[in-house]
């Protein structure tokens, strides 16, 4: 009978899904943290699920035994060597659906949060303060969002944007002009034409090695300085030193970063110390429902393929 590891923090309908199905499992999420042991026990099972602390690498699947399938319960799957796991006949899923509201919702948060100062009034109010004059916000109806990557979740953020009756500006090479304004968004020709016109710009692209560094010294050169910029798609599509050195410089307004090239961060990240930012620890995807929906579609994928080969 083929077995099941799930080797990362996921919730228990991942694993109550597969029992219920059929399917033997084991919940192992030490083994995020383990790669050595993480790496032996790949072997001794027919499928993985993993979320985002588990990092399948080539090395781990240059002896996969029995492993034929790796579930990825979230969108990305760069926490996987697809090219590795493919040329072992390692088929590798993702739940692309689950997440997506959650992510929406949170870049909103981390705009609205922003707009409205509310980190940094928090924090003054928590050492005792009262100061009204110093957090002065912005409304943002009426201005600019600029998002750049309209599939599932860089459209649920726009609809959201228009709902606040923001104007949304956006950019996707795989949607037409005309599809975007069908959507009742203003397309615009490229990035580099949306950058003056935004008051906000999101980020809803996958990192690949043509969106890394996609916002960098040069992009962030032609926005305005009240500009403010928010990242919940992955680390490195913002060039990190370069938005750094922009904010310290006042040359960008500020920044809402959910995600990081190097996770968890590190210390020396250069966004640490960079003023008018708010950062939040990889937290899209981490609402009750979006777990609950990863986990249960990532579970119904493996089992799917375990047990009717699809
Ligand atoms: C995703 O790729 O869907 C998210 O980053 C998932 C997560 O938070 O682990």
């Amino acid at each position: 009978m083929a077995r099941v590891l799930i080797a990362d923090n996921l919730e228990a309908s991942a694993a109550e899904t597969l029992k219920k199905l059929g399917v033997p499992v084991d919940h192992r999420p030490e083994l995020s943290k383990k790669p050595e042991e993480l790496k032996a026990a790949l072997r001794e099972y027919d499928a993985v699920i993993v979320r985002s602390a588990a990092k399948i690498t080539a090395e781990m699947l240059e002896n996969p035994g029995k492993l034929r399938a790796i579930a990825r319960a979230g969108v990305g799957v760069d926490t996987i060597d697809v090219a590795a796991a493919t040329r072992k006949g390692v088929v590798v899923m993702n739940t692309p659906g689950g997440n997506t509201v959650s992510a929406a919702e949170h870049t909103i948060a981390l705009m609205m949060s922003l707009a409205r100062l509310v980190p940094q009034a928090d924090a003054t109010m928590k050492k005792g303060g009262w100061d009204r004059n110093k957090f002065v916000g912005t409304q943002v109806t009426g201005k600019t969002l600029g998002v750049i990557g309209l599939g599932r979740i860089g459209r649920e953020v726009a609809k959201r944007a228009a709902g606040l009756e923001m104007k949304v500006l956006a950019f996707d090479p795989f949607v037409t002009p005309d599809k975007v304004a069908e959507m009742g968004y203003k397309p615009a020709a490229s990035i580099e034409a949306m950058l003056p016109d935004v008051d906000f710009l999101t980020i809803h692209v996958p990192l690949t090695d043509e969106t890394k560094s996609l916002i960098g010294p040069n992009e962030l050169a032609k926005m305005k300085k009240t500009a403010r910029i928010l990242n919940v798609a992955r680390g490195g599509i913002v060039d990190e030193k370069a938005l750094a050195d922009a904010l310290k410089a006042g040359t960008i307004g500020g920044a809402g970063i959910d995600v990081f090239s190097v996770e968890p961060i590190v210390a020396d990240n250069p966004l640490i110390g960079a003023p008018n930012i708010v950062l939040t620890p990889h937290l899209g995807a981490s609402t009750y429902e979006a777990q609950e929906n990863v986990a249960i579609e990532a579970a119904e994928l493996i089992a799917n393929f375990l047990l009717k080969g699809i």
